[in-house]
């Protein structure tokens, strides 16, 4: 840092009156520059590493740079009334987050309890294998991509491919459970902010939610420290031996500011100009996640971290730095987004390392063939476009992917329990859901499953209560979906080869209901056509064309009229 020739003279002017009185100036500094959130302060000479220090008008800051001369400090707050000549003092303790300063607006909160910003991750000694799971309640995560207590799990994708709702999802779908969720906002809008707090408050999630905010708005500094200060709350009840989610939303957001304010402080740029330890800021943030064994308290921090790419570039810096650290990705992709296949992940490239020990063993006796299924049909669906005339075994596997991929689309804030989720990818990954409309998918799986909740009310609890579906259970749910089959007329009309379709009047009653709205919006006059068309009783042969045109799931129900 070049320090100006007056100001040399006047420090040396200034060091020399003071020499003979002996006064001890350790702990007590000099601004001699100020601006854009940092400051250099001379005479600092005590200063710890990210020790907070005091400047006038009760700024707080953070000593940054030790260098041999200066401190290089981040202002913590307004840094347009400092100015050079301030006095500085050290506080002798390191960047603290106090537990309770509210800015909801919502009164105070009772504590005098505070946390460091950085603490040393927990060692593997005091570690234990991941093995509880944390409901997302969203089908294409708990089935596949399955997150447990204490993983470090990334969200990655472009903008607005439902990374955001994916981690308010699993906050919300927490709702009167044991796992206190804290959600850091990094450098979003204020407004974004206010409408994720709007939308937790709404569903009753802020019950057991923390929301650390740094908008963009805010100094970088703030926002470098935000993620920080979030895993320290969640520290807090790891250390009490509880459970805790922390989302960062978004670590690329937390990297601008970090560079920002390292460039500032004339660190030497790296790679795309981030400083040369950005992968040290990531990764000691997220080795804070962890589950601790028994005797630590058996406490667990789960970390989801969210990376926006540009133009789907997973191998930037930042992205494959974060992907490196974490325990796997949820790879969400624009394209299945815009297809209105959402949530938009993506299979094939998304993981979790921790994988099957955190599921629920009914959940992994019928994920392992979802994921077989799901793969091979995009294996097959990406030739099968250019083949004219398929055989039996290759349009079979087709239809069958695309009913799993039409299973697995849900809305948003509406997370599904761990136990119809079972049931519902069970009937699918079986085949029940073969001869069922690809549009009405979404419909049959709600029906479904208040059919069952009406006709069998033992049957869910006792899969979430026994974790398995032992025989006994696959028996109940097979009867269950040949049942409700039979009673609503569902496939029937899509599967002409099986012979006539006379529906019934239940079926066509439950056809008017109400409860079709979250169905797939792809085709709806194929949807609005379909009652009519049962109620003829003639829905027959699929046409050949439509087939052509649609795809397997072509709606044969615009075939009457003919
Ligand atoms: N599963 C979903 N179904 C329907 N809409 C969704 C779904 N997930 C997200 N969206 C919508 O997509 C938009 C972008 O989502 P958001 O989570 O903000 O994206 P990101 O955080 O990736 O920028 C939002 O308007 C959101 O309501
Ligand atoms: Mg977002």
């Amino acid at each position: 840092m070049a320090i100006r020739s007056d100001e040399i003279t006047s420090i040396i002017r200034g060091e020399l009156k003071g020499f003979e009185a002996g006064a001890d100036v350790a702990g007590v500094g000099t601004i001699v520059e100020v601006g854009d959130g940092i400051a250099q302060i001379y005479g600092l000479s005590g200063a710890l590493a990210s020790e907070l220090l005091e400047f006038p008008n009760g700024i707080m800051g953070m000593a940054f740079n030790l260098e041999e001369e200066t401190v290089g400090a981040l202002i913590l707050g307004d840094y347009t009334s400092l100015k050079e000549g301030d006095q500085v003092k050290t506080t002798g303790r390191v960047v603290e987050v106090p537990l309770g300063q509210p800015i909801d607006g919502k009164g105070p909160i009772e504590t005098k309890k505070t946390r460091p910003v950085e603490r040393i991750a927990p060692g593997v000694i005091v570690r234990q294998p991941v093995d509880t799971p944390v409901q997302t309640g969203i089908k294409a995560i708990d089935s596949m991509i399955p997150i447990g207590r204490g993983q470090r799990e990334l969200i990655i994708g472009d903008r607005q491919t439902g990374k955001t709702a994916i981690a308010i999802d699993t906050i919300i779908n927490q709702k009167g459970q044991d796992l206190i969720c804290i959600y850091v906002a990094i450098g979003q809008k204020q407004s974004t902010v206010a409408q994720v707090v709007a939308q937790l408050e709404e569903r009753g999630a802020m019950d057991h939610t923390i929301v650390v905010s740094a908008a963009a708005s805010d100094p970088a500094p703030l926002q470098f420290l935000a993620p920080y200060a979030g895993v320290a709350m969640g520290e807090e009840f790891l250390d009490n031996g509880r459970d805790a989610l922390c989302v960062y939303d978004d670590l690329s957001k937390h990297a601008w500011a970090y560079r920002q304010v390292s460039l500032l402080m004339r660190r030497p740029p790296g790679r795309e100009a981030y400083p040369g330890d950005i992968f040290y800021a990531h990764s000691r943030l997220l080795e804070r996640a962890a589950r601790l064994n028994k005797d630590s308290g058996g406490g667990s921090l789960t970390a989801l971290p969210v990376i926006e790419t540009q133009a789907g570039d997973v191998s930037a810096y930042i992205p494959t730095n974060v992907i490196s650290i974490t325990d796997g990705q949820i790879f969400l992709q624009t394209d299945l987004f815009n297809q209105g296949q959402r949530p938009a992940v993506n299979a094939g490239i998304s993981v979790s390392r921790v994988g099957g020990n955190a599921q629920i063993k009914a959940m992994r006796q019928v994920s392992g063939r979802l994921r077989l299924d799901l793969a091979q049909y995009r294996e097959l669906a990406a030739f099968a476009q250019f083949a004219s005339d398929l055989d039996k075994a290759t349009r079979d596997q087709l239809t069958r992917g695309e009913k799993l991929t039409a299973t697995l689309r849900q809305p948003q804030f509406a997370p599904v329990p761990v136990e119809q989720q079972v049931a519902i990818l069970w009937a699918a990954t079986n085949g029940h859901l073969d001869d069922v409309e690809t549009a009405k998918v979404g419909e049959f799986e709600t029906e479904f499953t208040r059919f069952i909740e009406s006709t069998n009310e033992g049957l869910l609890p006792a899969i979430a209560k026994e974790k398995a579906l032992n025989d006994d259970l696959i028996g109940q749910l097979t009867k269950a979906v040949t049942d409700f089959k039979e009673q609503t007329g569902y496939g029937k009309a899509s599967a002409p080869e099986k012979g006539a379709a006379k529906p019934t009047e239940a079926q066509a009653a439950k056809e008017e209901e109400p409860g079709a709205k979250e169905a797939d919006e792809a085709q709806p006059a194929a949807k609005e056509q379909q009652p009519a068309a049962k109620q003829a009783g003639k829905a027959k042969k699929a046409s050949k064309v439509a087939a052509a045109k649609e795809g397997d799931d072509a709606p044969p129900n615009e075939e009457p009229k003919a």
